[in-house]
């Protein structure tokens, strides 16, 4: 049933692996199943044995009330091994529901890992609503196919086995008989997985590109409304939703198309053995009570053949889901730790050196850095100017390593921060990045986000740092106010000063910020720029920047141009070499007087 993938273990392989700590009761649980279908064999068996009895007695002259010893042993067992089965599917069930839960449970913390593990590529690669199929349908799919499908195949097979053995104990010649159509069943049922397969792999899709939708459009509300398009976005994702919808009727419909075979050959079995048993009654090869137990039994021949198609499908669905989360289970991330990893637990000094790099996104098609080469001395302060798109967020992202140079070397103190260990590297830069996330908690509890120890004043004073603390106490709850998803409830500036605070408040070697006063005025720029100066910690400080009020203070200013730095130096070599600085500088002043 299983076909070959390009994972390191097979789909089964990888659900066994995941089931560590439960197998042995998924084993006894699968013989529970086994059992529970044999027994199934109780009720036809002693339904048999009792016409037999009737028959006996109705024959011999006797009186029922003479073999009233055999009838109730007969009616006792009977009664007593069908509440034994019972009990034995209640217990089953619980197991499965025990595997299956404890299995996904396992997989799912797995994953999140997983994905909290992955580098900057992995999450331009996976869109978020992908991600969160992978992490909920998807892994329903694995616990389904615990609980309920591998179930139903070994039901399936005991009860169909079972009572072809019984049959054949019972008539050889009936038997064959009866079971001759069976293995037509079996290449239906393959034609039909070959047919049923692709459709599963595309509808696991668009329910995926369907989430993805949903996420994007919600957590995007604002740009939608603000252009008035929900007309157009519920429309659009009634289409998506009518699509999936589809897909749905299709892979029922492509079953549809196969089901009257299956039908027509799972009913022939009670007719043939209408026929064939009654001529062998007629005949005297079988018994009465032979007969009963073979037409009482007839289902347990017949359902497992009308199941395999539903157990085909639901294998299919395994399959396809299992396969989305085999490829993020299996993933590595490019950028880990080598396994020769400096250990670096203390503060660095904060030297930063690019020498020669050049960068350029695996996806894309121009390269971003060009040779690269300066050089931020501890505590120094160097600012990066330049147009859109030339390559500011790519050059900082270098240092805490979130994406690694084509060619060249980028250094921290010294040593290239391949060598260190990430978590080390990382834990020493305080990074504002453009896109400002905060968290769905306190403002507190976001500025205290990479350093958790913080005590209310330290909080105060960071906040103090990047001029936000005023703002904070006129809001009703002051530090405790909680600001929602993206920050919701703050201006952009609000925000960008809450990042700030956040980065500062891991009194990081070195300070990185992207752009993160670009929303806020002037005057409280200058009052962060002051602060800035004056902080109760060395940090160097890279700075981007699109004022020449930010960069007029730098030790250093990079002026970069298509990834390339174009100049470099301090504002007044800058202004006096009159290049691009320089005319930029007059364009800012001029604007500012005009
Ligand atoms: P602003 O923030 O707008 O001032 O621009 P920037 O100077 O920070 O530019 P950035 O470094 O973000 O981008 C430089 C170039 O790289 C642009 O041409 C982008 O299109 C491209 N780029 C940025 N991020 C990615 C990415 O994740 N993948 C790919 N393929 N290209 C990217
Ligand atoms: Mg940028």
């Amino acid at each position: 049933m299983e076909k070959k993938n390009q994972f390191p273990k097979s789909r089964l392989g990888w659900l066994w692996e995941n089931m560590e700590g439960k197998r042995a009761l998924f084993i006894i649980a699968l013989f529970g199943t086994a059992l529970y279908n044999v027994l199934q064999l109780v009720v036809p068996h002693y339904s048999g044995k009792l016409v037999n009895l009737f028959q006996k007695v109705e024959d011999e002259g006797l009186s029922l009330a003479d073999n009233a010893d055999t009838f109730y042993r007969l009616i006792f067992l009977m009664v007593g091994l069908t509440l034994f089965r019972v009990i034995v599917v209640y217990l089953d069930c619980m197991a499965y529901e025990r595997v299956s839960q404890g299995t996904l449970f396992r997989i799912r913390n797995f994953l999140y890992d997983k994905i909290q593990r992955q580098d900057m590529k992995f999450y331009s690669t996976y869109r978020t609503g992908d991600l969160m199929t992978r992490v909920t349908g998807d892994l329903d799919a694995v616990r389904h196919n615990i609980a309920w499908v591998i179930r139903c195949i070994v039901e399936s097979l005991t009860l169909f086995l079972s009572a072809a053995v019984y049959f054949f104990l019972i008539d050889v010649k009936l038997a064959l008989c009866v079971l001759s159509i069976s293995p037509l069943i079996f290449v239906i049922v393959l034609r039909f997985r070959n047919k049923v397969a692709p459709i599963h792999k595309a509808l696991r899709e668009k329910l995926a590109g369907m989430n993805t939708d949903a996420q994007e459009n919600i957590s995007g509300n604002r740009v939608v409304k603000a252009f008035a398009r929900e007309d157009y976005e519920i429309e659009h994702f009634d289409k998506t939703n009518r699509d999936y919808r589809d897909t749905n009727v299709t892979t029922q419909k492509v079953w549809l198309k196969f089901f009257p075979f299956v039908e027509l050959i799972a009913n022939a079995l009670p007719v043939i053995l209408l026929l064939v048993g009654g001529m062998f009654i007629i005949h005297g090869q079988i018994s009465m009570g032979d007969y009963v137990a073979f037409s009482l039994l007839i289902w347990a021949i017949a359902n497992p053949m009308r199941m395999m198609g539903n157990i085909m499908n639901e294998f299919q669905r395994f399959s396809a889901a299992s396969d989305k989360i085999m490829e993020i289970y299996y993933s590595e991330p490019e950028i880990v730790d080598r396994p020769d990893a400096l250990a670096h637990p203390d503060r660095f000094d904060g030297r930063v050196e690019f020498e020669h790099v050049s960068f350029q996104y695996e996806d894309g098609k121009l390269p971003v850095l060009k040779d690269i080469t300066f050089t931020a001395e501890p505590g120094e302060t160097v600012a990066i100017i330049g147009e859109t798109g030339c390559g500011k967020t790519s050059l900082i992202q270098m240092i805490p390593r979130f994406y690694e140079p084509n060619s060249g070397t980028v250094r921290v103190d010294g040593v290239p921060v391949e060598r260190y260990k990430l978590q080390d590297l990382r834990k020493n830069i305080g990074l504002a990045t453009q896109d400002v996330l905060l968290y769905s908690d306190t403002i507190e509890g976001n500025i205290s986000y990479g350093a958790m120890a913080l005590t209310a004043e330290e909080v105060e004073k960071y906040a103090r740092y990047s001029a936000a603390s005023d703002f904070i106490h006129r809001m009703p709850e002051g530090y405790d106010t909680i600001v929602g998803e993206r920050g919701v409830g703050l201006s952009g500036g609000q925000k960008q000063r809450i990042s700030l605070a956040r980065a500062l408040a891991i009194k990081p070697s070195i300070l990185i910020l992207d752009d993160t006063t670009s929303a806020v005025d002037m005057e409280t720029e200058k009052q962060i720029q002051h602060s800035l100066r004056n902080l109760d910690f060395s940090c160097t400080k890279i700075i981007i920047a699109q004022r020449i009020s930010t960069t007029k203070f730098a030790d250093k200013i990079l002026v970069l141009k298509d990834g390339r730095i174009i100049e470099s130096g301090n504002h007044k070599d800058l202004v006096a070499a009159g290049g691009y600085y320089a005319d930029l500088v007059k364009l800012q002043l001029g604007e500012s007087i005009a």
